[in-house]
């Protein structure tokens, strides 16, 4: 028994090694290739940078509270990403770079400075993130219509349950030994602020100083948005019901805004709205997110 189990090590050691050599010698043919066709180093990724901002918008909740650091390794990240953030665009953009982002860039790196609300940090990031997708020309929404079958079984397929749970409740085998821990795709506060944009970035570029892989040679442009849509699904109580009239929303709105933010949206389009009725419209967005093709247009 020991001595298969020894074996075993070893043909996964030398698997690993052999892993290994074969992508080095991938990255050495990408890198020669690059040469023979004179290119430089690839550009930096828009969307690295728009990661950056959802990650502060996401996170900043457990750095600060009522002008308080609540959590120095949190906060630390809030002020390091938010300096970054600035570095990366002026990087990027060099003699293109516009006041106006600077402008909205540095300020954002005060107010967390200055320990902010969340809500202001929130109101900040989604305007830049907003901007910055006009600015940069990036499509903040799926080349085509997403599939949540199909991201359910890639999302099946791909060892995301090892860690996150088959059903997505952050209970997979491995979990408990992960710090920090996946996340839950059922937690209602957390999934009804949760964003397909920044999960389809999260997918594809991994999270750094966690043991979220980048999945970004995995997985098509579509298949990653297939995913982030399939995620917005797992929330506990999902309840949806077709609306009797469609909703005013696009497939980008449904890309790039929360439940709430969505909630929040059609609600200043209505009358003032009571509680049963704002349930129905917490339905009818349900309803959008199992079945995204319902929406009225793409933009
Ligand atoms: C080896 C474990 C592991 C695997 C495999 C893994 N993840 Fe993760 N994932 C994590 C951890 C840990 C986090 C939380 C990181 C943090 O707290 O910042 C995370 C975070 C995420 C997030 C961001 C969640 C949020 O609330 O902001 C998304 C989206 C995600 N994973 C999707 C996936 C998908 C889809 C797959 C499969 C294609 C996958 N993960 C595979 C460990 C894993």
């Amino acid at each position: 028994m020991i001595y298969l189990k020894n074996l075993y090590r070893l043909s996964l050691a030398s698997l690993l090694l052999l892993g290994t050599v074969f992508l080095l010698s991938q990255c050495q043919n990408t890198e020669s290739r690059a040469a023979e066709a004179g290119l430089e180093k690839p550009a930096h990724d828009p969307l690295v940078l728009i990661f950056l901002l959802q990650y502060i918008s996401r996170d900043y909740q457990y750095a600060v509270a009522e002008g308080k650091i609540i959590n120095t390794f949190e906060y630390q990240e809030m002020m390091t990403f938010s300096h970054q953030a600035l570095e990366l665009y002026l990087e990027m953009q060099q003699d293109s770079a516009q006041p106006n982002t600077i402008f909205q860039l540095q300020q954002l790196r005060e107010i967390v400075h200055e320990k902010v609300e969340t809500d202001f940090i929130d109101a900040h990031t989604k305007v830049l993130i907003t901007d910055l997708n006009t600015e940069l020309k990036i499509r903040a929404y799926p080349p085509q219509m997403p599939s949540i079958e199909r991201g359910k079984q890639l999302y099946q397929a791909s060892g995301c349950g090892t860690c996150h749970g088959s059903n997505g409740a952050g209970d997979g085998p491995v979990a408990a030994t992960l710090t920090p821990g996946p996340g839950n795709f059922q937690d209602i506060d957390g999934m009804n602020t949760a964003v397909p944009y920044h999960f389809f970035n999260a997918i594809r570029l991994g999270i750094e100083g966690t043991s979220m892989p980048a999945f970004q040679e995995a997985f098509s442009i579509q298949e990653a948005w297939d995913i982030s849509f399939y995620l917005l699904t797992l929330r506990a109580g999902l309840k949806p019901v077709a609306p009797s009239k469609p909703l005013n929303v696009s497939l980008s709105d449904l890309a790039t805004k929360s439940n709430n933010d969505l909630l929040e949206e059609l609600q200043e389009e209505m009358s003032p709205l009571a509680e049963p009725q704002k349930t129905s419209l917490m339905n009818s967005i349900d309803d959008l997110r199992l079945n995204p093709a319902s929406v009225l247009s793409n933009e």
